[in-house]
């Protein structure tokens, strides 16, 4: 093999993964060893996992540079990225808690790497924070796309197992398998507040318990809404529609008392519990949590593996937006404007809207116009 094995960087369900050396060139690679048993041949994981993710060029996405196959063995050779958010957050975190602008610019570059496999019709089915790599760039990336799947074609025959059940969306877990975009967007919804608070949100021992773990702080949904998602679950995999208690909401103002209201807002949108109401990555990453140029809190100190100030949200860009950062009026109206758009009642968004007024632009912003090769197109 053209590298040399280095330390072990972790372990997960179907692969032991280590550091590797390049010999020829020298660059640092991360090496993924599946075992294949004699019998079995190439788990289908694998070869999932390898045909997608050669089409998947992103910043945001884990770059498959190479595949090695031997008789006992199939190593994926992916770029290196220091560590996964689970160990990034237990090692910067205050107890697992990133500050808000870490939080900020992973879950917009999450949105944007999550966006772009939606785009191109694969499903990743299966974020969590261990399937996250950070990179020393700060620089976040998609991972571990052994669960992942195309669904351009048939979607009804999905397993039914799939997200790691924490990170399980809630029509996943009444049986749904019909499932498409919206389940990777729940999984975003719940990093997203583990990354503000430090613990995972929903944390249940099983199926009926994750679900039971959901409504204590969304909200008992509608029984119209469950017996929608029952009857869209296929025949065979249908769930008898039980009695849930009847929980009532409790505001994630209240869950997450750290988070802002623009976060507490996009958070909303990402954790409904209908999947047909779910934002979508890509409307996501227009949300004015990012878009709004507010900064509140100052940028972290240079040398602390800050993210990297590119991977802000893109004001400049937005259509809607087009003076925003130079026109506190403008930036209000259009912050309005997106509330009503969102379905947001007026008495709502003007507090909000008035927050940004008289603001300074961000420094992002204009750091942006300097990275403008890495950051746009993305590729
Ligand atoms: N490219 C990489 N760079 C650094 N560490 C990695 C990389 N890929 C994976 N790892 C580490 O190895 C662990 C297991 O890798 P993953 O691809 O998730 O395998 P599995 O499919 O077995 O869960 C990850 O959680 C992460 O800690
Ligand atoms: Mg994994």
């Amino acid at each position: 093999m053209n590298y040399v094995q280095l330390e072990k960087l972790g372990e997960g369900t179907y692969a032991t993964v280590y550091k590797g050396r390049s010999r020829t060139t020298n660059e640092i690679v991360a090496l993924k060893e599946i075992h294949l048993d004699a019998e079995e041949g190439t788990p289908s994981t694998a070869i999932r996992e390898i045909s997608l993710m050669k089409e998947l060029k992103h910043v945001n996405i884990v770059r498959l540079y190479d595949v090695i196959h031997t008789e006992t063995k199939l190593v994926l050779i992916f770029e290196y990225c220091e560590r996964d958010l689970k160990k990034y957050m237990d090692a910067h975190g205050d107890r697992g808690a990133l500050d808000p602008n870490t939080v900020r610019s992973f879950m917009y570059q999450l949105l944007k790497g999550t966006a772009f496999c939606h785009e191109n019709r694969v499903l990743h089915r299966d974020l969590k924070p261990q399937n996250l790599l950070i990179n020393r760039k700060g620089e976040l990336k998609l991972g571990d796309f052994g669960l992942a799947r195309a669904f351009g074609v048939p979607v009804n025959t999905f397993s039914n197992e799939v997200v790691t059940l924490w990170y399980r969306a809630p029509d996943v877990l009444l049986g749904s398998r019909t499932y498409s975009t919206s389940i990777d967007v729940w999984s975003c919804g719940c990093i997203f507040a583990e990354m503000i608070s430090g613990v995972p949100l929903f944390r249940g021992r099983d199926n009926q318990d994750q679900l039971l773990h959901i409504m204590r702080i969304i909200g008992t949904p509608d029984d119209r809404v469950i017996r929608k998602i029952i009857q869209e679950a296929k025949a065979d995999n249908q769930q008898q529609p039980k009695q849930y208690p009847r929980y009532p909401k409790i505001p994630f103002s209240q869950v997450l008392p750290k988070a802002s209201p623009q976060a507490i807002d996009l958070l909303e949108r990402l954790l409904q519990f209908d999947p047909a109401k779910r934002i979508s990555a890509a409307e996501a990453l227009q949300h004015p949590y990012f878009t709004s140029g507010q900064l509140p809190y100052p940028m972290p100190p240079a040398g602390t593996m800050a993210p990297p100030s590119f991977n802000f949200a893109h004001a400049p860009q937005h259509p809607q937006q087009p003076q925003a950062q130079h026109d506190p009026q403008a930036q209000a109206q259009a912050h309005a404007a997106y509330m009503a758009q969102q379905g947001m009642p007026p008495q709502m968004y003007p507090a909000q809207a008035q927050q940004t007024q008289g603001m300074a632009i961000p420094q992002q912003h204009q750091f942006m116009s300097q990275y403008p090769q890495q950051y746009a197109g993305g590729r």
